[in-house]
């Protein structure tokens, strides 16, 4: 749990060459310094680049993650991917739940839950997102909702799926908005969501947080106590931003 994560999720950004000179040059700038060990760094391309990203990151620490996937092992599902597809060619990692699958894609508990048991199944690592709206912020649910999403996905797990599993805190109002909540804020909702692991597992996982993480704001928020980690969207997409990111 000492290691910090720092999750790069590109969503649908960055083509082959953009992607392949990004990774090249991430693994020639910290490969030969101390932030591979002290930090435990994960890139989520668009899954075209999967491949290629793990190929190149192969003998290094860098980790690849898929940024979806589909519940069924195969089948007719057309335009899917998953989880022995991702397997097969050596990423053991995936991204489940974050809002824009949510509220663009329409994705509902009983999906998102069903991804996270293929995963489970599959051995596959998941990221599990959870956040609450702007709304729900504003009317003094988000404690309330927060509890809700976890106990109809990752509390229907076993203790022993925990091992699988981190959670990105993602308040959905601070994603893609130059906002983020405050030092309070942020450090009351990671210490209430291992309150709940605790309650129901008796032990707790890494809990990363994200939503307008950049390089002025990254260290202050990965100093908060029960911070784990960030997610990074917009500032992972530029290489020297992200560097200072992992090196702050
Ligand atoms: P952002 O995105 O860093 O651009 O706010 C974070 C995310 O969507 O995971």
């Amino acid at each position: 749990m000492n290691k910090k994560i720092i999750v790069a999720n590109w969503k649908m950004n960055h083509d082959f060459y953009e992607t392949t000179y990004f990774i090249r040059n991430l693994i020639k700038n910290i490969s030969d310094k101390k932030n591979f060990y002290e930090k435990e760094i994960i890139i989520a391309p668009s899954f075209p680049f999967l491949h290629i990203s793990n190929q190149i990151s192969q003998g290094t620490a860098l980790k690849i993650a898929a940024q979806n996937i589909h519940y069924s092992n195969n089948g007719s599902y057309t335009g899917e991917v998953s989880t022995l597809m991702l397997k097969s060619i050596g990423v053991n990692q995936v991204i489940i739940g974050h809002s824009e699958r949510r509220n663009l894609f329409f994705e509902e508990e009983n999906i998102l839950l069903k991804k996270i048991k293929t995963s489970i199944n599959n051995k596959i690592k998941i990221i599990f997102c959870i956040g609450e709206s702007k709304n729900e912020r504003k009317n003094n649910k988000h404690f309330f909702i927060i509890k809700k999403q976890l106990e109809k996905t990752i509390f229907q797990c076993s203790e022993e799926h925990l091992q699988y599993i981190y959670i990105a805190y993602e308040p959905v109002w601070a994603i893609g908005k130059g906002i983020t909540p405050t030092i309070k804020q942020i450090q009351e909702m990671h210490k209430f969501i291992k309150s709940l692991f605790y309650k129901k597992f008796s032990k707790t996982i890494p809990i990363i947080y994200g939503g307008s993480v950049n390089d002025k704001n990254a260290k202050n928020i990965l100093s908060i106590e029960g911070v784990n980690g960030v997610l990074v969207g917009n500032s992972s997409l530029n290489l020297n931003e992200f560097i200072k990111i992992i090196k702050s």
